[in-house]
């Protein structure tokens, strides 16, 4: 069965392309090639670009690469996918309020995986001049989808 992992955050240029890059080396990684991984924004500014330079810079210095083109969340998402992943407390409250009733996803915290509670929030870097706060979100996911593929979907 096809499982269906949505990477979200607010603009879908900086964490989410990040988040869905290093999710999708983690399941290559222990061979769990059958789950599907996306990312989506939860506003409209930036639909049909390409992630932040500083989001693919990152990523290249860890030897990988994203292509993905900036989409919206739609409301059929929430059927679509089995886990939307939020990366701060005001992704998930949107996400919250967007969810038709009964739909299937999951709606979670990435950082509630393998990080401590001090560290669970994945920031935006967005507003910063540099590529730091890049950095920090990148081993921040790191750790967050490796928990999250262990304990959810290795069985
Ligand atoms: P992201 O960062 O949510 O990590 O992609 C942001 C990117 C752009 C904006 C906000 C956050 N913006 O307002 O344009």
């Amino acid at each position: 069965m096809v499982q269906k992992i949505l990477m979200i955050c607010l603009g879908n240029i900086c964490r989410s392309p990040i988040a869905e890059t290093v999710m999708t080396d983690v399941l290559v990684k222990l061979n769990l090639q059958s789950v599907v991984v996306d990312s989506a924004a939860i506003g409209p500014w930036h639909v049909g670009k390409r992630a932040d330079p500083r989001a693919l810079s990152t990523l290249k210095n860890h030897d990988l690469k994203n292509t993905h083109i900036v989409r919206q969340i739609t409301k059929q998402d929430f059927n679509e996918f089995d886990y939307i992943f939020g990366m701060d407390e005001e992704n998930m409250s949107e996400l919250r309020r967007l969810a038709p009733n009964g739909s299937k996803a999951e709606l979670l915290l990435l950082g509630d995986f393998g990080l401590s509670k001090e560290n669970r929030i994945i920031e935006d870097p967005y507003y910063e001049r540099g590529d730091e706060g890049f950095e920090v979100a990148y081993q921040q996911c790191v750790v967050a989808c490796k928990a999250f593929a262990e304990q959810r979907l290795q069985k």
